[in-house]
């Protein structure tokens, strides 16, 4: 239906910020690995093809190639970085390792006047990160830039669409990146721009009615973003068919239910079916310090609980969850599978289990997209940008074994630190911030008297996904500010700290 950009991935870290960028022009785009086969390119009809950068050198025994047939198929082709290397050899040009490794800003120099330049200022500045540049051309391409390390940082065929670039045009620190896809897209390719957060959910309502009909759907709505929007979108779909159940573990933010229940004001006839399973929660895990085990236990009874009460639906056929595009893209991974760190909270066993089809309406969209969605569908913003919360809860906060009364004291001294950041506007300045308990005693003055109360932590990161995160910077009066409000506030707590260690070498969560 849409006019759709193929992006074809080399193991690349920026593949999906490509995606983005294109989409963010209004043109669909899709990433399917290096190798994907041509009949099933053939069955995309793609406008026109990204080939992505990549860990690899052309001329390892093990760089990845793309199905040589993409060459004929006579469509637009934009290589950048290692995708350029890819035209280069194609088109019988010589790459070769440079002496130093370039990486960081350059400047482009243009060359010579061509579509996908447009509007696009010379000396303006790039992103580069190689180390191995091309090192002369072959008669049939023909130069367009140059930078001070590169000679040719960007160059196309004589006759048909097939560009190369050897910087990142879809880093930010390429201040005409945007520009220059933009170009490729409109100017080379000539795609429409029909791709919207709002045409996405017209199609998807329009959708969702015709594959649901009239049965019922259930959704796990756990009060973050994603389920949030895909509640409010099936919603819009099928109305009342839709039956969102939101389990209280009794491990979540304070007063969680009824704030769920507030940030949907704007659908008055939502109707949520709230479980209160606190006590099972907290009775499953007692005593229990181990940090994986609380994961698994927390893991195991959501499911015996979700189950139970969606047992009441007997006639519902779907289980909507809100699965998003990360997680769908085959992902090229050449470092090797990486090491399961923590078991992270999974109910991706459910729908077999209780015999349910699957519906997950946010697949192709990005986080970022999510949230225009929930915009659209007027969510209120204090939903659509709220900070992750993990499955498990304050569980994995309170350090050790967990207790009504520990999670009711981190409940407080949580609901100080957010509140504040929210006053202070600078909740939108990390990614993720929350409390800890941890389990020491400390020695306090209050007054005139010797106090022998617990030490929390506060926690805030920066991230993009949270695979990596660096530690927020908040004004130190902004943090002394917090740390006397809890003191003074939360009996129990007499000593706050802030962590500033950055992921690696810690996690986020502190379990
Ligand atoms: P870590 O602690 O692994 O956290 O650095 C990375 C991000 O994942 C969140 N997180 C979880 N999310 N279920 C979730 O849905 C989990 O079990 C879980 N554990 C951690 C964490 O809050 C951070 O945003």
């Amino acid at each position: 239906m849409h006019d759709t950009l193929l992006i074809l991935d080399f193991g690349s870290q920026y593949t999906q910020l490509i995606a983005r960028k294109i989409r963010e022009s209004g043109v669909y785009s899709e990433i399917h690995p290096f190798n994907y086969p041509i009949e099933k390119i053939k069955e995309m009809h793609p406008k026109a093809i990204i080939l992505s950068g990549s860990p690899f050198s052309i001329g390892h025994p093990n760089a990845p190639k793309p199905d040589p047939d993409i060459w004929e198929l006579k469509i637009p082709i934009l290589g950048i970085c290692y995708g350029m290397q890819l035209v280069a050899e194609h088109f019988g040009a010589q790459v070769a390792p440079s002496e130093k490794r370039e990486y960081g800003k350059a400047k482009i120099l243009i060359k010579a006047e061509d579509p996908i330049f447009e509007n696009v200022q010379n000396n303006s500045q790039v992103w580069m990160s190689h180390a191995d540049k091309v090192q002369t051309l072959s008669p049939c391409l023909k130069i367009l830039a140059a930078t001070e390390n590169s000679d040719h940082a960007a160059f196309r065929h004589e006759t048909q669409p097939i560009y190369a670039l050897q910087f990142h045009p879809e880093v930010h620190h390429s201040l005409c990146g945007k520009q220059i896809l933009a170009n490729f897209l409109f100017n080379i390719a000539h795609c429409h721009p029909d791709w919207s957060p709002g045409s996405f959910v017209q199609e998807s309502i329009a959708q969702i009615r015709k594959l649901v009909g009239s049965d019922r759907v259930i959704l796990g709505l756990s009060g973050g973003v994603d389920s949030s929007v895909a509640a409010a979108l099936l919603h819009q779909a099928i109305g009342k068919q839709l039956i969102p159940i939101f389990v209280d573990t009794g491990l979540m933010r304070y007063d969680e239910a009824h704030r769920v229940r507030d940030m949907f004001r704007a659908y008055p006839s939502l109707d949520i079916d709230f479980v209160d399973a606190s006590t099972m929660f907290l009775s499953s895990l007692d005593g229990i310090s181990d940090p994986e085990q609380k994961r698994k236990i927390i893991g195991r009874t959501f499911i015996e609980v979700f189950e139970k009460e969606a047992a009441k639906y007997p006639d519902a056929r779907y289980l909507a969850q809100g699965t998003l595009y990360p997680d769908v893209i085959e992902s090229v991974s050449f470092a090797g599978p990486s090491a399961t760190i923590k078991s992270h909270h999974n109910v991706g066993g459910l729908p077999k289990k209780m015999k349910l089809k699957l519906i997950e309406p946010l697949r192709e969209l990005f986080k970022d997209e999510v949230r225009k969605v929930g915009v659209t569908l007027n969510l209120p913003e204090e939903l659509v940008y709220r900070h992750p919360f993990p499955g498990p809860g304050l569980a994995v906060r309170i350090i050790g074994a967990v207790d009504k009364d520990k999670v009711s004291l981190l409940q407080k001294v949580d609901e100080i630190f957010i509140s504040e950041l929210w006053k202070w506007n600078l909740y939108h300045e990390t990614w993720q911030a929350f409390a800890v308990l941890l389990p020491i005693q400390s020695v306090g003055v209050m007054g005139d008297e010797r106090s022998y109360d617990q030490v929390c932590a506060l926690r805030a990161v920066n991230s993009v996904d949270g695979m990596t995160a660096e530690v927020t910077e908040f004004p130190f009066d902004f943090l002394q500010h917090v740390s006397n409000r809890i003191c003074n506030e939360v009996k129990g707590i007499s000593r706050v700290v802030y962590d500033i260690t950055s992921k690696p070498p810690a996690t986020i969560e502190w379990e």
